[in-house]
């Protein structure tokens, strides 16, 4: 990709939510790798400190840190005053987490919470700061992180699912909402990926899963260059492309519930099931 190209498009700050862990971690990286500043995002302060300190050790580029929860409903308020002064051109949304399960297990105020994060947050972020866009730069990017659950409905990921389906299509209706405004809009659709949330996962059994998880590199640059080509979506890898096809064109939608209960239901303990009824 062309490094003076995106930062002349982007530059010279962008913000990245969930910026202390996988693949925030790795848009970071790769951002300050092509001289972005960066406004970090997340909820532990200490994290982002370190985060930031190794960044600008690396790459010499100013950054500043901003500890809040983005499952809050207050949170945009404090975010945008706290990056005021700065002149802030692309927008990484990709702050996230699941809840595995079935829904009825899982306690309701729970499942508000990961809804708040994984949807409302996006809704906030491309309002907040697409708004600013519009009124201050002529050129500028927002880049949703979604996921390949999004594509069908995924039983044991309900929330996780119907949110990240928000999100997919909120960005994709975006990017063409916002056609010759210079303003781009990408969503970014990853399907398995080495990162904590994944790897260190204990609630179900890995190994019967499909896909063999990317690495984050590729799944970021991916999406780098997609928000600079203005890719209304960019799904990395060819596995989750071709389930995304068969998604689409090949099985109904029932059909790929049903395939996807049984490989959730294989890989998850009865605990995380509905319960019998007895
Ligand atoms: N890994 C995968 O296989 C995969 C696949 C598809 C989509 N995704 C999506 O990719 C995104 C990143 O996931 P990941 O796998 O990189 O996860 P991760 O390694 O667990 O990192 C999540 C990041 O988000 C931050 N975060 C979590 N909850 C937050 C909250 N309430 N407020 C503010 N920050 C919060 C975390 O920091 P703190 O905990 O310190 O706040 C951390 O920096 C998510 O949207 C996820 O849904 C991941």
């Amino acid at each position: 990709m062309n490094k003076t190209a995106f930062l002349s498009r982007f530059g010279p700050w962008a913000m990245v939510t969930g910026a202390t862990s996988g693949i925030g971690r790795e848009f970071a990286d790769q951002l300050a790798d092509m001289g972005m500043n960066l406004v970090l995002v997340s909820r532990c302060q200490d994290a982002l400190d370190g985060v930031a300190a190794s960044l600008s050790k690396r790459s010499g580029i100013q950054t500043r840190t901003i500890a809040l929860d983005l499952s809050d409903p207050g949170f945009l308020a404090p975010l945008k005053t706290a990056i005021a002064d700065i002149d802030l051109g692309l927008i990484v949304s990709n702050a996230g987490a699941d809840h595995m399960g079935a829904l009825l297990r899982i306690p309701l105020p729970d499942l508000q919470a990961m809804q708040r994060l994984n949807a409302a947050s996006h809704l906030d972020m491309a309002h907040g700061f697409g708004t600013l866009f519009m009124e201050k730069r002529k050129t500028a990017g927002l880049i949703f992180v979604s996921s390949t659950a999004s594509l069908q409905a995924t039983p044991l990921l309900a929330n996780y699912a119907g949110a990240k389906a928000y999100v997919m299509n909120l960005g994709a209706a975006l990017n063409s909402e916002l056609q010759g405004t210079g303003i781009h809009s990408t969503v970014l659709v990853p399907g398995p990926t080495k990162t904590p949330a994944f790897t260190d996962r204990t609630d179900i059994d890995l190994k019967t899963m499909p896909m063999p998880p990317m690495k984050t590199r590729p799944v970021v640059r991916a999406a780098l260059q997609g928000v600079m080509q203005n890719k209304p979506i960019v799904i990395p890898g060819t596995l989750n492309r071709v389930m995304d096809w068969m998604g689409r064109r090949v099985l109904t939608r029932g059909m790929s519930a049903g395939m996807w209960g049984m490989l959730m239901n294989k890989a998850a303990p009865d605990t995380l099931k509905v319960k019998p009824r007895v």
